[in-house]
């Protein structure tokens, strides 16, 4: 295996790739020689996303699409088949929080962070699954959260949507081992990306409380989120399975 090309000739999806530690993560395979199809609900966003990745000498093209839309996903899924024939990594980055205490919460928000957090990264899993088992090949990183591991200030929904993608990880390698499909999840601890940049603004106190728990005193780099999600992407993490790797600089370690 070519250290550096090490998903030559394969075709990535990543959702919610515009920004943050998605675009990371397409960037990485993209220089690593996937063809990466970065899906996001942002034309713009998208659009510019895919542009800098082809600027950089990788393959890139932008989907718009919901992650969050049932039929969309399924349409989405089928167009990429159609078109590349094939799926060899699908990373499930989709995803965004909401802090809230809990009993000030209502459904509209239950759903929306259950829809946005799992029910996009179950129902990518359902559609694209049946493709790598037809191709016998694929690899599968979800991304959850250590909000799913430990308790999160102000985001009991959002913990609740990353454990069941935690617990979803488990259960889907156990069932596609078989078929030379492997699937693994990140846990990434506070990444400095829109998301944290917004919560910055909005609930400074709450952003100053998380970044005192991380042991290495900072937030990650995206590229070091992406790092992880390229090594279980990749052939390097051939007897990894089911995993649930956390990345945080050693969050409520001390
Ligand atoms: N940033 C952190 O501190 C942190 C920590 C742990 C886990 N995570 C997880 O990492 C993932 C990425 O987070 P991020 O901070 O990079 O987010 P971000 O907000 O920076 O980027 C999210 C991207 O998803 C797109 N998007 C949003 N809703 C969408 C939808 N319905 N359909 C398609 N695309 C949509 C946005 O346009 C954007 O490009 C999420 O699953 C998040 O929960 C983030």
């Amino acid at each position: 295996m070519d250290r550096n090309k090490r998903f030559q000739g394969q075709v990535a999806l990543v959702t919610g790739a515009a920004l943050g530690i998605g675009n990371a993560i397409a960037h990485g395979l993209a220089e690593e020689g996937a063809r990466v199809l970065i899906l996001d609900i942002s034309v713009e966003d998208g659009e510019e996303a895919a542009r800098a990745v082809v600027d950089g000498g990788g393959q890139a093209a932008a989907i718009t699409m919901d992650a969050t839309d049932p039929q969309q996903v399924r349409e989405t899924v089928g167009e990429i088949i159609d078109e590349y024939g094939r799926i060899d990594v699908l990373v499930n980055n989709v995803g965004g929080n909401q802090p809230t205490p809990f009993l000030e919460s209502d459904e509209a928000l239950w759903r929306q962070l259950l829809e946005l957090n799992l029910m996009s990264t179950l129902r990518f899993c359902h559609a694209v699954l049946p493709h790598m088992i037809a191709q016998q090949y694929g690899r599968v990183v979800n991304i959850a959260s250590i909000a799913g591991i430990h308790p999160w200030p102000g985001s009991v929904i959002y913990g609740v949507a990353k454990a069941g993608v935690v617990s979803l990880t488990r259960s889907l390698a156990a069932d596609m081992a078989s078929h030379n499909i492997r699937v693994n999840c990140i846990c990434p601890g506070p990444t400095e990306t829109t998301l944290s940049k917004l919560l910055r603004q909005t609930q400074p106190e709450y952003v100053k409380a998380i970044h005192g728990m991380v042991t290495l005193g900072r937030l990650a780099d995206p590229q070091e989120i992406a790092a992880a999600v390229l090594f279980l992407a990749s052939e390097e993490s051939s007897f990894v399975l089911g995993e649930c790797m956390v990345v945080d600089g050693g969050y409520n370690m001390v």
